[in-house]
Formats: C-alpha cells, sequence, structure tokens
C-alpha cells in the first residue's frame, strides 16, 4: 500500500501522454491518482488492462498491486494532490481550429478540488499564452475559497509513442512557472521523474518551442515530400539522395518521404501556430504550405502504385499495408492513409488493408485474404507485416517507408 509519506500527483487524462507519465512518478516513488473522463478507460485501467502500447499490462498491473496508482473519473480524488498535471487532448476541430474543449473542461472540473498550496501544471499541447489566459482564469473563477495558494507551470510533453530509445524519462523536459514559486516547485517535480529538466524564462516561451518542435518536422516533412515529387519523374529514388546528403556531417538532418503526416501531434500543432499567428494579425506561409505538401502526398502515392497495377489504374484491387499514423502503435488518429484510402476508392479502385496492430479502422475490417490484389502499398511499416508472401504471390508493392529497398517486386517511394 502507499505510504502516508508519499507524495501525491493526480494526473487529469490517461492516454499516450497521461498514463507513461503515471507510470514514471509510481516508479519515482509517486502515489499516483490517474484521473479520466471516461469510465470505460478507468474500467479498463483498474481491471489491469493498459490502453496504450508503450505501457505493458505488467507494469500496470504492478502499479494497481503496489497501491500507489488507481485510476478514477470522479475529480474529488484530486483534493489530496500536492500536483495535479492535465494530459487531455487538443485536437482540430471541423475548420481546423484549436480545440481546448478538453483542456478548458478539465481545468474546470478540477478547479474546486485543488488543495492549498498545490502545483497545477498543463503538460497538454498548445499555443502561447494558454496557460497564463485560458487555464488560470479558470481556475481563479471556480476554485474553492479554502484553496488559499495555488501554483501554475507548465512543461508540454514530448513523449513520442513506440520509441524504443527515447521515453518519459529520459527525453528533457521543458518546464516553465508562472512566477518563481511555482517555477521551482514545477522544477522540483519534474527532477523527481525525469533525468534532466531544461527551465525556461516564461510558459509562453516553453509553450512555442513545443509548437516549434513540431512545426520543424512537419516543414521538413513537407520539403522532402515535395523533393520526392521531383526526383520521381526523373527516376531518382529519393531515399538514396536523402541518404547521400546526410553524409555531411553538419547543417543537414535526415527526413524522409511518406503518405502523409499522422498522429496527434504533426498534423494539428502546426495549425495551433497558423491559428495563433493570425490572431496576431500575422501569417505564416511556410507552415501552411508545407501542410498542403503533405496533406496531398497521398494524391502522388496513388498515381506512383497504380502506375504498377498490371490493370492499368482501371478498377485496381489495392491492398492497403500498415493503416495506424506511424510504425509500433495501433493509433489511427490523423492518419493519413484514410485519405489515400479515401482517394483510391473515389477513383473507382477497390480498397483492402492490413494491419497487425490494428484490428478496426473506419469501421471495416481487415483483409485475410491476400490473394487477388493487383499492387500493394506499404504505408507503414508495421511489425509483423507479410511482406514476404506478399512478394511470393506476386503482387508488386509500392513502399513509402524505404524498408525494403531494391528487393525484388518492390519499388520505393
Ligand atoms: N500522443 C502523443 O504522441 C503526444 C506527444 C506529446 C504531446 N502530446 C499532447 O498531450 C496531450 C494529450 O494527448 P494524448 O495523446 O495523451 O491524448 P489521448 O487521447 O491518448 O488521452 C487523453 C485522455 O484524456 C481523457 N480526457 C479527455 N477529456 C477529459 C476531461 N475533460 N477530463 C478528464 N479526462 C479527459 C480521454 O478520455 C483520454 O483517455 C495533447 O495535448 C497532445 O497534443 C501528445
Amino acid at each position: 500500500m502507499a505510504s502516508v509519506s508519499q507524495k501525491s500527483l493526480a494526473i487529469i487524462g490517461q492516454g499516450y501522454v497521461g498514463l507513461p507519465l503515471a507510470m514514471a512518478a509510481v516508479e519515482s516513488g509517486w502515489s499516483v491518482i490517474g484521473l479520466d473522463n471516461s469510465s470505460a478507460r478507468v474500467e479498463k485501467l483498474n481491471g489491469g488492462q493498459s490502453p496504450v502500447e508503450d505501457i505493458s499490462n505488467e507494469t500496470l498491473a504492478n502499479a494497481l498491486q503496489s497501491g500507489s496508482y488507481r485510476a478514477s473519473s470522479n475529480f474529488e480524488d484530486i483534493s489530496n494532490a500536492d500536483v495535479v498535471t492535465i494530459c487531455v487532448p487538443t485536437p482540430l476541430d471541423e475548420k481546423k481550429e484549436p480545440d481546448l474543449t478538453a483542456l478548458r473542461g478539465a481545468t474546470k472540473s478540477a478547479a474546486p478540488y485543488l488543495k492549498s498550496g498545490a502545483l497545477l501544471v498543463s503538460e497538454s499541447t498548445s499555443y502561447p499564452g494558454t496557460l497564463r489566459n485560458e487555464v488560470i482564469p479558470i481556475i481563479e473563477k471556480n476554485r474553492s475559497t479554502g484553496s488559499a495558494h495555488l501554483f501554475f507551470a507548465t512543461a508540454p510533453e514530448r513523449v513520442n509513442p513506440g520509441d524504443q530509445v527515447w521515453n518519459q524519462k529520459n527525453t528533457p523536459r521543458l518546464v516553465s512557472g508562472i512566477d518563481k514559486e511555482s517555477h521551482d516547485k514545477a522544477m522540483n517535480f519534474y527532477r523527481s521523474i525525469c533525468d534532466a529538466v531544461v527551465p525556461v524564462e516564461t510558459p509562453e516561451i516553453a509553450e512555442a518551442a513545443k509548437l516549434l518542435e513540431n512545426t520543424f518536422r512537419l516543414v521538413n516533412i513537407g520539403l522532402i515530400n515535395e523533393f520526392t515529387k521531383l526526383c520521381g519523374p526523373a527516376g531518382i529514388d529519393v531515399n538514396k539522395v536523402v541518404t547521400a546528403a546526410s553524409s555531411k556531417p553538419y547543417g543537414f538532418m535526415p527526413f524522409r518521404p511518406g503518405v502523409g503526416v499522422g498522429g496527434h501531434c504533426i498534423p494539428v500543432d502546426p495549425l495551433y501556430l497558423t491559428w495563433w499567428a493570425k490572431q496576431n494579425n500575422l501569417a505564416s506561409p511556410m507552415v501552411e504550405l508545407a501542410e498542403k505538401t503533405n496533406t496531398e502526398m497521398h494524391k502522388y502515392v496513388a498515381d506512383r502504385a497504380l502506375a504498377l497495377a498490371p490493370s492499368h489504374n482501371k478498377n485496381a484491387r489495392v491492398l492497403l499495408l500498415g493503416v495506424a499514423y506511424k510504425a509500433g502503435v495501433s493509433d489511427v488518429r490523423e492518419t493519413p492513409v484514410s485519405h489515400l484510402r479515401a482517394h483510391l476508392i473515389n477513383l473507382g479502385h477497390v480498397v483492402e488493408w492490413m494491419d497487425p496492430l490494428v484490428t478496426t479502422w473506419e469501421d471495416t475490417n481487415p483483409t485475410k485474404e491476400l490473394k487477388g490484389f493487383d499492387v500493394a502499398i506499404l504505408a507503414v511499416d508495421q511489425p509483423g507485416m507479410p511482406i514476404a508472401e506478399i512478394q511470393q504471390i506476386g503482387i508488386p508493392i509500392l513502399d513509402c517507408t524505404n524498408s525494403f529497398s531494391g528487393q525484388s517486386g518492390i519499388q520505393t517511394l
């Protein structure tokens, strides 16, 4: 059981960010309540079933058994917490603008239960000013009159689901408090669970840094996707170009082409930046163009794949391999393979898919049959994909992942 002297942490949102944080904190000696407004998720967690790949059922079960972790959907349970972190989704709305509904909702739900002296940290990604102008005013409006002094900080999470090297603990963490005391408390908290904590002068710098990191990736992926469209028609393998350029020891960083960008971060965070720019009567055309280039990449992929189909582009049967937004995860949020599938169907082709980590997708089930396809598109190199079998059947494969370069029957993007 958790000891009475254990420091108490409440984490709001038990997904890809919140659950690994919870397990890291348990490991570092914190007593953790994992808050989530999905009662189904809470039930699963308390039953020892992890909803994210980076946390095994065994790790979760150990944390539950130690008495240092439990999940709950009752916000009253945060009333003993010394530290409360918010790790809820910050997606885009239908206009592709920031949707802070979950962040505002979680903040409002927590406010009445924050104890005096508690530190509230927002880990959710958002535009500069979110802690100061969104989170804190909601807390001030809804807090209990008994919570004399509260502390506030931001510490944008950088976790990379499925990454075997960089995790919650060994990835340096940006931290900034709204005032000196908040800053010191937040630094101490993150020092207790992370190997390296990077102090940042203001919450706005930390929030902007997070957007810069992911916008940097979007723009560079956009550049390499554009480069791919230039090299392809000239018969130049762009991946070989990237590999050759990578031999330069300074001033170059390799990015690889693909079907587009997916997940909760790269396609989303840069649009928080473009929206924020517009609020300040400014523009970010380079980011907008990169976003457009990546969003349209599936059309080029479809053209390249259909050129390999023996049916000469008419009513082809296309097999999509890998539909998650990246390898090693089952997460299909914002997967660019959705655009590819819709585009191929619109062109009149028959599209089936398979992904060893995804059981259902877009209300469809994966194909069990590998025969009878004119072409296969390796969109995401998921572990366990039957590439050798598909090669043996003789189905041409367009490899968008640069995993099987030079193999018979396989063409790289
Ligand atoms: N997934 C990533 O790779 C990643 C990496 C770095 C940063 N982030 C950022 O971290 C934040 C969380 O992302 P995620 O991927 O963990 O999301 P997620 O969808 O995996 O998990 C979020 C959890 O929050 C719960 N939730 C939603 N609204 C709630 C509310 N009002 N109260 C309580 N619980 C609520 C959901 O039920 C869900 O379980 C986002 O801002 C995201 O941009 C994500």
